[in-house]
């Protein structure tokens, strides 16, 4: 039988966790609060972006925003986060990627003060992660992690293999499976045969943002599957797109012996992490 993940479950029993630690972080007189900043008009990030605050403020974290129009200079939003790293009731900043094209990116990372980073991409944090000492790991690869030890998947002496090396996802899960004792394989748009790395894998995580890249036929038996992918892909219903993951569901499913479903699987433990380094960045900067 398959173990299909639920994620929301999951993501639920962390929040309620969370929101006890945030209960008690506010009798000690500490405020949590995050900031999100958009510099995009795109639908996707703007809904991303919305979601966090509405997950800020069912914990009781204060949540605030900052838009910033994204035809402006680049210096707008290097001002906005010089103001959120020295303002006291701002734990954690976030700047939803991706920032337009005029903006440079690593830039707006590296002024992150890295205490606040709850993203974890500050190259500071970055370094600490590699080092296996880490500050504010990663959402996504972090709510993975948590996934698979939830779901009791053995990791220690596995063979997992990573589909993308994305700065967000692939690589630092990669590492967050080394510190596992997993050997990691990262596959990525030039790996030759795919299929044979992921048929010898005991764990596959999905992370390369194709539309069902990896299918039951690319699977053995018994292997643990993490999609991460979100793709919206054209559909004939009401919003003209549906969202599939990087994994061929009904055909991994087969093969699986645990799944993530999208959605439901990765995504609101992604969100739940943001929340969880929220709460670390609050408790961290309590004095
Ligand atoms: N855009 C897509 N994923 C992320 C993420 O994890 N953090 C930020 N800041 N932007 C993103």
């Amino acid at each position: 039988m398959t173990t299909v993940i639920d994620g929301d479950a999951v993501a639920k029993d962390l929040r309620d966790e969370l929101a006890a630690r945030v209960e008690t972080l506010k009798e000690s007189g500490v405020q949590p609060g995050l900031a999100t900043v958009l510099m995009s008009e795109d639908p996707a990030s703007e809904t991303y972006v919305s979601m966090k605050q509405r997950d800020c403020e069912e914990l009781g974290i204060e949540s605030i925003h900052v838009e910033i129009d994204p035809e402006k200079p680049a210096e707008g939003l290097y001002g906005v986060i010089d103001d959120l790293n020295a303002d006291p009731n701002v734990n954690g900043i976030l700047v939803q990627l991706p920032v337009p094209d005029h903006v440079d990116k690593r830039e707006v990372l590296r002024r992150i003060d890295p205490a606040k980073d709850v993203d974890g991409f500050h190259p500071e944090n970055v370094g600490r992660l590699v080092a296996g000492n880490p500050r504010f790991k990663p959402c996504t690869p972090h709510g993975v992690e948590y996934l698979l030890d939830d779901a009791g998947v053995e990791l220690d002496g596995a063979d997992a293999v990573i589909v993308g090396r994305s700065d967000i996802v692939g690589k630092p899960m990669a590492h967050l499976l080394l510190q596992s004792d997993a050997t990691v394989t990262v596959a990525h748009s030039h790996t030759d045969d795919l299929a044979a790395k992921t048929r010898d894998a005991d764990v596959v995580v999905a992370a390369a943002g194709v539309p069902e890249l990896v299918d039951g036929s690319m699977l053995t038996e018994g292997t643990a599957v993490v999609d991460v992918g979100v793709n919206r892909v054209d559909a004939d219903n009401e919003k003209g797109y549906e969202l599939v993951g990087d994994v061929e569901y009904e055909s991994a499913k087969e093969k699986a012996d645990v799944i993530t479903p999208v959605p439901g699987g990765v995504g609101p433990m992604t969100r739940a992490m943001l929340l969880y380094n929220t709460v670390k960045a609050a408790s961290s900067q309590e004095d």
